[in-house]
């Protein structure tokens, strides 16, 4: 048995070994967490577009009207000819909005769902054919090794959607300290931060009336359903999202719907009725909180733009 469950673990991908090592650390954690980044396979991706069309999801139409009026005034503080590197690329749908104002001389997307990447690099590049563009599937948590040819000239990292708000206060320090580490002196960071705003509006946010979030955070079971050797059903399980007004966080987390035992390879987990795995924070930041923790890590704020209703912020930011 015991040889069996070690033949199968080194048959998987790396994706699903990482996936694997997670999910028998979360459950086994007390209280039962699993990183945001395990939510993003293909079907992870495509659920977070629907997400960003749901109309009570303000961060993305708002991130990108900012991006949209500010493109003229973000181009002059890169400079022309600039390597754009993309942090989370996602779609790689936001960095349309620029383009044609940088005219930047590269484009390089890094991201962790390696498929969706793969496909939407590809249609990026059909697009503009004047871009040279790359890929890069990797896990921006950890420390970033950049190509070379990514820092060529006038670096621009690009890290939209809030993401660093996934990132609890130290560990978004460690990621801005790591990426200044990544990145010569003077590059830019330009960076999507969501504000501190009414408990209604964010909590609508992480609960569309369409259900999509709901599902989105669901595909974590799923994936460990259909990936792992596991009997875990997700309709066992529901989801909720709540605003932690203490923490200033959005948290996510999928509360089981009855007392139950999960099985996961040859290791059993319980959870009682209500019990949850918290799986996603986003944390929301005023604008001089935000300054203040990015000066923290060596990044020197630029310029800030907001929206009329001072929902979301975009930092331009410069390494020291
Ligand atoms: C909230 S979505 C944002 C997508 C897009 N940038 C946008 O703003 O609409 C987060 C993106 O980051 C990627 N991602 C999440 N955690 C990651 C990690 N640790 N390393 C690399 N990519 C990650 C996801 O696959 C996803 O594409």
């Amino acid at each position: 048995m015991a040889l069996a469950i070690r033949t199968q673990a080194r048959s998987l991908s790396p994706e699903k070994q990482a996936l694997r090592e997670e999910a028998l650390r979360g459950f086994a954690a007390s209280p039962k967490a699993m990183s945001p980044k395990f939510f993003y396979d293909h079907r992870g991706s495509q659920l977070f577009e629907l997400i960003s069309q749901q109309p009570e999801y303000y961060p993305t139409r708002t991130e990108e009207t900012i991006l949209r009026l500010s493109a003229g005034a973000i181009a002059e503080l890169a400079g022309r000819n600039a390597s754009l590197v993309e942090l989370g690329s996602g779609a790689s749908r936001k960095i349309r909005l620029l383009l044609e104002a940088l005219r930047p001389a590269r484009y390089l997307g890094i991201d962790i769902s390696r498929e969706f990447l793969d496909i939407c690099t590809r249609r990026l590049a059909a697009d503009y054919r004047w871009l040279d563009v790359h890929a890069l599937c990797a896990d921006f948590s950890q420390p970033l090794k950049l190509p070379a040819e990514a820092l060529g000239q006038r670096p621009l990292a690009f890290f939209p959607g809030s993401s660093i708000g996934n990132f609890d206060p130290s560990e978004a320090r460690a990621f801005l300290r790591n990426l200044h580490q990544a990145l010569p002196a003077g590059s830019g960071l330009l960076i999507g931060v969501d504000l501190v705003k009414d408990r209604q509006v964010l909590e609508r946010a992480y609960n569309d009336a369409a259900g999509v979030t709901a599902l989105f955070n669901l595909n974590l079971l799923e994936r460990i359903r259909t990936g792992l050797d596991s009997d875990i059903d997700p309709r066992r399980f529901e989801h909720r999202a709540f605003y932690n007004e203490q923490a200033s966080r959005i948290e996510m987390h999928l509360v089981s719907r009855q007392a139950q035992q999960v099985r996961i390879e040859d290791q059993v987990f319980d959870f009682a009725a209500g019990e949850t795995l918290h799986t996603e924070n986003s944390y929301k930041y005023t604008p001089g909180a935000f300054v203040g923790l990015a000066g923290e890590c060596g990044f020197v704020s630029v310029a800030m733009w907001r929206d009329p209703a001072q929902l979301f912020s975009v930092h331009f930011l410069r390494r020291e």
